[in-house]
């Protein structure tokens, strides 16, 4: 593959199989991670910039449409996920991708990756963003298949579908609605991508990101929770942590990885799929060394949407040494 940006615009004169051939060796150069796969994720990035109006920063709902293009540029995110679609078995005949963001990335690779799909439903809640995928659908040939729909999925009747995608989290189920999103399809999706979480927590003095997210790379410091299912989630998540580290004034933080049954969809090591996020400020400030906890609970809402039934239920983790 040569250089995207010419390739981009000899591809806005080629056939429809010419643009699913370039979407296909496109696909497969982010999820091997390929030498070129910086040059090429940057040329999408430009290219989605490129069919932006000109007002694209007035702020619109969702997630802000440049935050969205920056996001392409997390290769092993998009690998892992690509990847990920390409090992469901069986036909998929047709799919749901919600929050298919500007450049519909995951939607493209579900079309490369299962030829015999008919159609997939691309929703976007970003008015904006949603016309950029549209724009970016119809340049890799895809417009006969993928069908992007501007709205918030969480208020639209889910669809029976084989398979639903959904790269809708960020920081410790915190902040972005894919837990709402994830039990939304739970009935109707005969495969959920992500289905479940790895629940990491940590006590930390710092609250630098960079510090955070290395030890979050590491693993080290953090401590495995357990696996949740996200379609069996109420609207808290509860743990305990048993605290052996006497330095006041740390945080709580906790971060999660995504499965899909066994598979964990980004590798751990590789990158840090949501968090770290701050659960609660200076848990353990004003305690003196003797009155440390010997256990510590935690409880806080994960982002459900408010148009669904608020209950709670505790998901129960057995008590594990903090190092
Ligand atoms: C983290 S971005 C991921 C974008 C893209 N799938 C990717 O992997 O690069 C999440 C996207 O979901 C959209 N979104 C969030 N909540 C949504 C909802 N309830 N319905 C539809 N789209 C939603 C946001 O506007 C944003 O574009």
């Amino acid at each position: 593959m040569g250089s995207l940006v010419s390739d981009f615009k000899v591809l806005q004169k080629a056939g429809t199989s010419e643009r699913q051939e370039f979407a296909r060796r496109y696909v497969s150069s982010i999820a091997g991670i390929s030498p070129e796969v910086d040059a090429n994720i940057a040329g999408l990035a430009n290219l989605v910039l490129g069919t932006l109006p000109e007002d694209y920063s007035v702020r619109n709902t969702g997630f802000p449409t440049k935050r969205a293009i920056e996001l392409l540029r997390e290769k092993r995110r998009l690998a892992g996920y690509i990847n990920q679609i390409g090992k469901q078995e069986g036909v998929v005949r047709n799919a749901v991708e919600v929050g298919t963001g500007p450049a519909a990335i995951l939607a493209i690779a579900t079309a490369v990756h299962h030829p015999r799909i008919e159609k997939i439903t691309a929703i976007e809640i970003n008015s904006r963003s949603a016309d950029c995928a549209r724009a970016v659908v119809e340049l890799f040939g895809f417009g006969g298949v993928i069908d992007v729909v501007e709205g918030n999925a969480l208020l639209l009747d889910p669809v029976e579908t084989d398979l639903m995608v959904t790269e809708t989290f960020d920081k410790g189920l915190v902040g972005e609605p894919g837990v709402a999103i994830v039990q939304h399809y739970r009935e109707a999706a005969k495969r959920l991508l992500p289905d479940s979480v790895n629940l990491h927590a940590g006590l930390f003095s710092t609250d630098s990101y960079r510090q955070l997210d290395r030890a979050a790379r590491g693993r080290s410091n953090w401590v495995n929770l357990g696996r949740v299912d996200l379609t069996g989630l109420g609207d808290h998540v509860e743990g305990a942590l048993t605290v052996s580290d006497s330095s006041p004034s740390k945080n709580l933080y906790t971060l999660t990885t995504l499965l899909q049954g066994q598979d964990e969809v980004i590798p751990f090591y590789d990158d840090v799929i949501t968090g770290p996020a701050l659960i609660k400020r200076n848990v353990l400030s004003g305690l003196g060394q003797n009155d440390l906890p010997a256990s510590l609970s935690f409880s806080y809402p994960h982002s459900t949407g408010a148009e669904l039934t608020r209950t709670v239920s505790t998901v129960d983790f057995s008590p594990v040494a903090v190092a």
